[in-house]
């Protein structure tokens, strides 16, 4: 049996342990009979044949370990099946299938989030045997309940929420905190429930900047200035809605935002007088060791993976679903994402803890 393996997109936490899953658990089951690939920077390195052997001691000490032993990069799938000048009119499609087949694996394992899965599946369609893991800290992949990633990202924002709230109280400021989850606001869901903000504003639901003022002079005016906003990378307001993409980037642009997060802060200094700051704690989110609870989810989606290859099960995607593990086909998950819902319980959690919502 060999196996090739590669992590694709933007890192997170838990892929390391995900991959130290695979791999154990495959020498395990297959003994000296499975040969393990890693394959350097996720599909660029399937493109250009960066391609080595692993061995055992190269998934010891791992568990632990933030990012990817194997690298990552991003290959937009818009891409993949353009004729490339550099390979002679092939497409990065071509070369992945022919490094495939040169190497003779039975079969690719790849960790990634929605980008990912979209390329995998379009692997899978050109014959190559795909087992997929859910990783990112987005928690966005259509038909898992859980990523690994997205709970290390909880406990990092909602520590970063907990700092800034001394500060904030300190100084009776208003501090709007943008956490990551590109198009969807499970990051700062969580994140704000836990980290008790005052307002949690999610792409799902598109804020109207006058009730959040609101509430920021309620408070004000029950003696607490100072309020906590945590705020999606990817969240617009009411107005941005009603917007095609393209126009609300471009407005943004011609006021020098790219996120809502400064003109947030512009609108409440303007509209309360209350003075308002800004943290953007970024891509630490996605950096350090995995949570207790990645490395278990992660160390269960890996050993899974092993034995869907085992059974030969392919073009499938582990999943978390009603805490089972189990896996869906790649072509029901490829190119769809998974957003708050207007049911979602922590919402209805959110609204109960008096959280505005925007
Ligand atoms: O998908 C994970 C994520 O961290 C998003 O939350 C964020 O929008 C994006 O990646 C950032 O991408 P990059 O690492 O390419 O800046």
């Amino acid at each position: 049996m060999k196996v090739a393996m590669l992590t694709s997109g933007g890192d997170c936490q838990g892929l390391n342990s995900a991959l130290r899953g695979v791999g154990k658990s495959l020498y395990k089951i297959f003994g000296k009979d499975v040969d393990i690939y890693g394959i350097r920077d996720g599909y660029r390195g399937l493109i250009y044949g960066d391609i080595r052997k692993m061995d055992p001691s190269n998934f010891s000490g791992i568990l632990t370990l933030g990012g990817t032993i194997l690298g990552t990069s991003r290959q937009p799938f818009k891409t993949m099946c353009l004729p490339m000048p550099e390979f002679g009119g092939k497409t990065k499609l071509d070369m992945m299938l022919e490094n495939y087949r040169k190497y003779k694996f039975d079969c690719l394992v790849i960790l990634g989030g929605n980008g990912t899965h979209k390329t995998a599946n379009l692997l899978a369609q050109h014959g190559v045997n795909v087992v997929s893991l859910p990783k990112t800290i987005d928690n966005d992949l259509w038909g898992t309940d859980m990523t690994f990633g997205f709970q290390s990202a909880v406990d990092i924002a909602t520590h970063v929420i907990d700092c800034i709230h001394t500060t904030a109280t300190s100084h009776g400021r208003v501090f709007i905190v943008e956490v990551m989850g590109h198009k969807v606001g499970w990051l700062t869901l969580y994140a704000g429930i836990s980290g008790g903000a005052d307002v949690i504003l999610i792409p799902e639901l598109p804020y109207d900047v006058d009730k959040v003022c609101k509430v920021l002079k309620k408070r004000k005016m029950q003696g607490k200035p100072f309020s906590i906003l945590a705020v999606a990378e990817g969240a617009y307001d009411v107005k941005e809605a009603r917007m095609k993409k393209k126009e609300r980037m471009a407005k943004r642009a011609e006021q020098g935002y790219t996120t809502a997060t400064n003109r947030i802060a512009k609108e409440i200094e303007e509209l309360t007088g209350i003075e308002t700051r800004i943290c953007v704690p970024g891509h630490m989110q996605r950096g350090g060791s995995p949570s207790p609870y990645d490395r278990v989810l992660a160390t269960q989606f890996g050993s899974y993976a092993a034995g869907l290859v085992a059974d030969e099960h392919y073009g499938v995607t582990v999943a978390m679903v009603n805490r089972h593990v189990t896996c869906n086909p790649l072509v029901d998950v490829a190119g769809k994402s998974r957003l708050v819902p207007d049911d979602c319980d922590m919402l209805n959690v959110a609204r109960a803890m008096g959280i505005s919502l925007g």
